[in-house]
């Protein structure tokens, strides 16, 4: 009886809602980001290959070495609390569990020089999370934020979210191209805009794979504080050093957090489906952040068994060995490429992180060999998607070598040799 009058009302509720459009109430962000994804590429979806593809898409964990056994005892433990504790599975705050906050500041003291305390840290769904946070704290619609091209695109993809305008600075093998960064500002600001940050990825740039030179970083803290300016410094592969690296100081020990704004992120150093990361800033900071933070923090679970899993020095023995399996994959994938790809591409081996970013020769176009090497059973980035106006100047593709096996690698330099040079034919048989 109950269930009979509900369909009848649920059929009234059906004929009122049926003709509603959903765009009248929906806010501006949710109207024009038209996809729920991050990385937005534009594949062509309707390609098909004869032979399984390889995947140098996304920057995720080599998948064949996650923790598993220690991440699922970490858990055992972290919840393993007496009967009457049940802090583990009960609410736990906005700035998240004390003692990984704690762990992030040791470490943070230790490798970056300059000392902090765990209210330098607030918990937070990964980094992508962090950056969503922020904006809440610090970005009104119309606010200019300027950020590198080519870029994250999920980030590009957070700041319109947020409402913000994007103005790209450009980049080379040192990164940010900090000598353009006053003059623009000021031609911002002169036009009435308020600049509120730079976006930086200083550390193996995602998708470039460079690193911001110590003398820019100098003129980019320099620069951002005397305009009131926040550099916003997305620091996600940066612990992914391979060995001989020398890294340059940390934005945030170099300015001892003024005016800095770090986000860091388990993500890359240990997996990305923990959604564990943080914010990295003044404690003044991150109080304007919780007074935002609506959603009543995350799962104090996961953090603690992240601290588990971390604790002791753990951590510091996975990042060590995860080192080395990311440089072989990187030197496979370079031999592949310098094998078969030459004639097509060039590329900068970097020193760290997930990506390698390849220069396309003789007029070869990223979207076109993207597309060319789905059909060979090849997926990999354009360059135009990381770039806020979606064209690339010069021809890039963005290759991610640590989620693929490292036998795949070298199969995978020979698919997009392949790739390649069908769009060389296509283009020559044209021009005739
Ligand atoms: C530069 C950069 N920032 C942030 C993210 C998001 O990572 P997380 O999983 O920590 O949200 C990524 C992921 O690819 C990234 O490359």
């Amino acid at each position: 009886m109950a269930a009979d009058r509900s369909s009848e009302l649920a059929a009234d509720l059906a004929r009122l809602w049926v003709g509603r459009n959903l765009d009248e109430l929906t806010t501006p962000a949710a109207k024009y980001l038209t996809t729920g994804s991050a990385t937005d590429w534009g594949m062509a979806t309707e390609i098909v290959s004869a032979v399984p593809p390889i995947t140098l898409g996304g920057g995720i964990p080599d998948p064949a070495t996650l923790p598993r056994q220690a991440l699922a005892a970490a858990m055992a433990r972290a919840v393993d609390t007496p009967e009457l504790d049940d802090s583990p599975l009960r609410y736990g705050g906005p700035e998240g569990f004390e003692p990984l906050r704690e762990l992030l500041a040791e470490r943070y003291t230790r490798d970056r020089g300059f000392p902090v305390t765990a209210g330098h840290f607030l918990l937070t769904n990964g980094s992508a999370g962090a950056i969503d946070q922020i904006c809440s704290a610090f970005i009104s619609p119309g606010d200019v934020i300027i950020t590198e091209a080519p870029t994250f695109s999920g980030t590009l993809r957070t700041f319109r979210g947020h409402e913000a305008e994007i103005v790209p600075i450009g980049m080379d093998n040192d990164g940010m191209r900090v000598d353009d960064l006053g003059p623009l500002i000021e031609r911002l600001t002169a036009e009435g805009k308020r600049v509120k940050f730079v976006y930086t990825i200083s550390n193996f740039h995602n998708p470039m794979g460079v690193t911001l030179s110590h003398e820019r970083r100098n003129t980019l803290l320099r620069v951002a504080a005397e305009h009131g300016v926040f550099v916003l410094d997305d620091d996600a592969y940066g612990e992914l050093y391979f060995p001989g690296w020398e890294a340059p100081p940390a934005l945030s020990a170099m300015s001892e957090c003024n005016g800095v704004i770090s986000v860091g992120t388990f993500s890359k150093i240990v997996a990305t489906g923990l959604r564990v990361g943080w914010i990295h800033a003044t404690p003044a900071i991150l109080d304007r952040v919780t007074r935002v933070r609506f959603e009543m923090g995350n799962s104090p679970a996961l953090q603690r068994m992240v601290y588990e899993f971390a604790k002791d020095g753990h951590l510091d023995e996975h990042i060590a060995s995860m080192r080395k399996v990311y440089e072989r994959k990187l030197d496979a994938l370079c031999d592949g490429l310098r094998e078969y790809c030459e004639p097509y591409l060039s590329f900068r081996r970097p020193g760290g992180g997930f990506f390698l970013w390849v220069e396309l020769h003789n007029g070869l176009d990223g979207l076109e060999v993207q597309q060319a090497a789905i059909a060979e059973g090849l997926i990999a980035a354009g360059g135009y998607g990381f770039y806020p106006d979606r064209k690339d100047p010069g021809n890039h593709m963005r290759l991610a070598y640590s989620w693929v096996r490292e036998d795949e690698l070298h199969e995978a330099a020979r698919r997009l040799a392949i790739a390649c040079a069908k769009v060389a034919e296509r283009h020559s048989a044209d021009s005739k």
